[in-house]
């Protein structure tokens, strides 16, 4: 009797010791679902009949996104036809009966929860962070809303305020922030050394309700949120399971619309912006925690797409000058800008003979043999004024080197943005969801 229990505590020290963050903890893929597409309808809606196939794949599934209510400060569903949204979380949740290995989340912001002007409401994620009685709002029906539909856990995909644009600076600011430090902390939020801690404090108290229900609680950075504003790293890390890093959109339509350039490269590339790459990203995080299992990289399923005007040249080498903004909405992704890589790789491929007959020839491609930067296509702009394309994209081969690396720096995993932009029809080459596949046998 004593001896057995004796044998019992050793084996589970040396478990401790021996295999840290256990097993199932590394080499995680972590999916993004984003609802809006199935919302939206027509040939881009995903149904849950299609979306199967991923699941086998995917050991979590994020479902987004829930926002904030601005009075309550409760969890709220963003999908105006009301009870239709939380039918889905039912169907969503509802999945787990055939994949039960598969943890099911649910994600709330994700700049996804606009404000009157339909941009990201950045105003109230702070104030909810300010008061305590606001936090314990939010705390108590999120926890509430995971109880009641099924969901594993939450994600906070937070939307803190983003760092700008260099290029809407203008020159003479630029000159003038690197002089006096303009380009800090006070330009974008001047409370941001509270909110800060507000955040984790939040963070913990949010850890302690969600485990009395027995729910997860992950934290999803988003693009240009700046970690060293908002976050207070080895105060957070102990009480989030995982968190998975911003590294993609680093160059979008949106925010720089007259630079085209590679929107998610893996490694710093040369006079850009030096942290707008996946490698310093990670690296900033890894200096402040040294459990990289809870760390993941995100990988996109999609490419950033530019108009080129005449003034862009002929070349495609990026940085692309004088673009005219975002391509018009993709017919399947409905996002200008955006195209998603079953839209891509239809552009690329050559009709012989019809390229002259529509008027719109495929576009070039160009890879990267350093496996660093990523790769892009385009096509110039016309003789007769008609605008070009350039595209920086993700296929399944560079989200394997992404995936590599991952697996590489020891983290806990990949997180894919996002599965309803993937080719889930198998256009492509045939097979469903070629980037997520690619991901996972990298794995
Ligand atoms: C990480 O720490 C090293 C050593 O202190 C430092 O040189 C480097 O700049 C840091 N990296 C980032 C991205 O903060």
């Amino acid at each position: 009797m004593y001896q057995s229990s004796w044998l019992l505590l050793l084996a589970a020290v040396c478990c401790w010791l021996c295999c840290p963050g256990s097993r199932a903890d590394v080499g995680k893929l972590v999916c993004y679902y984003d609802a809006a597409s199935f919302a939206r309808g027509g040939p881009a809606q995903l149904s849950l009949h299609e979306l199967e196939p991923a699941l086998q794949f995917c050991n979590v599934l994020v479902y987004g996104y829930a926002g904030i209510d601005a009075q309550s400060y409760g969890i709220k569903s963003l999908n105006p036809e009301l009870s239709y949204n939380r039918q889905h979380y039912n169907q969503i949740t509802a999945l787990r009966q055939k994949f039960a290995h598969l943890k099911i989340l649910l994600a709330v912001g994700g700049d996804r929860d606009l404000n009157a002007e339909l941009e990201p409401d950045t105003a109230k994620y702070l104030s909810l962070l300010e008061q305590p009685d606001r936090r314990n709002s939010f705390k108590v029906s999120a926890a509430n809303e995971l109880s009641k539909y099924g969901f594993d856990g939450l994600d906070l995909a937070w939307q803190f305020p983003k760092t700008r644009p260099k290029l809407q600076q203008g020159a003479l600011k630029r000159a003038w922030s690197s002089v006096k430090g303009w380009f800090s902390s006070s330009s974008i939020d001047a409370q941001a050394e509270q909110h800060k801690e507000q955040f984790a404090s939040f963070i913990r108290e949010l850890r302690l309700e969600l485990q009395r229900h027995g729910k997860l609680l992950t934290v999803s950075m988003l693009p240009h949120v700046d970690a060293a504003l908002f976050i207070d790293i080895p105060a957070i890390m102990s009480f989030v399971d995982f968190v998975s890093l911003g590294t993609y959109d680093f160059q979008t339509p949106a925010r720089d619309p007259k630079q085209a350039d590679l929107p998610a490269a893996l490694y710093p590339m040369y006079d850009r912006d030096a942290t707008h790459n996946v490698q310093q990203q990670l690296e900033y995080w890894l200096n402040q925690t040294a459990n990289a299992q809870q760390l993941l990289i995100s990988i996109p399923s999609y490419g950033r797409a530019w108009q080129m005007t005449p003034e862009s040249g002929i070349t495609g080498f990026p940085p692309i000058a004088a673009t005219a903004g975002g391509v018009p909405d993709g017919k399947r992704s409905g996002q200008p800008g955006l195209l998603s890589w079953p839209e891509i790789c239809v552009l690329l491929q050559q009709h012989v003979g019809q390229g002259k007959d529509t008027g719109t020839e495929h576009l070039r491609k160009v890879g990267d043999p350093t496996k660093r930067y990523g790769i892009y296509a385009y096509r110039a702009a016309g003789d007769n004024g008609e605008p070009g394309i350039w595209v920086g994209y993700e296929d399944p081969s560079t989200a394997a080197i992404k995936a590599s690396f991952a697996q590489a720096q020891g983290l806990g995993g990949v997180a894919l943005h996002d599965l309803t932009l993937d080719d889930f029809r198998g256009q492509c080459a045939g097979e469903k969801f070629p980037i997520l596949r690619s991901i996972k046998y990298k794995l």
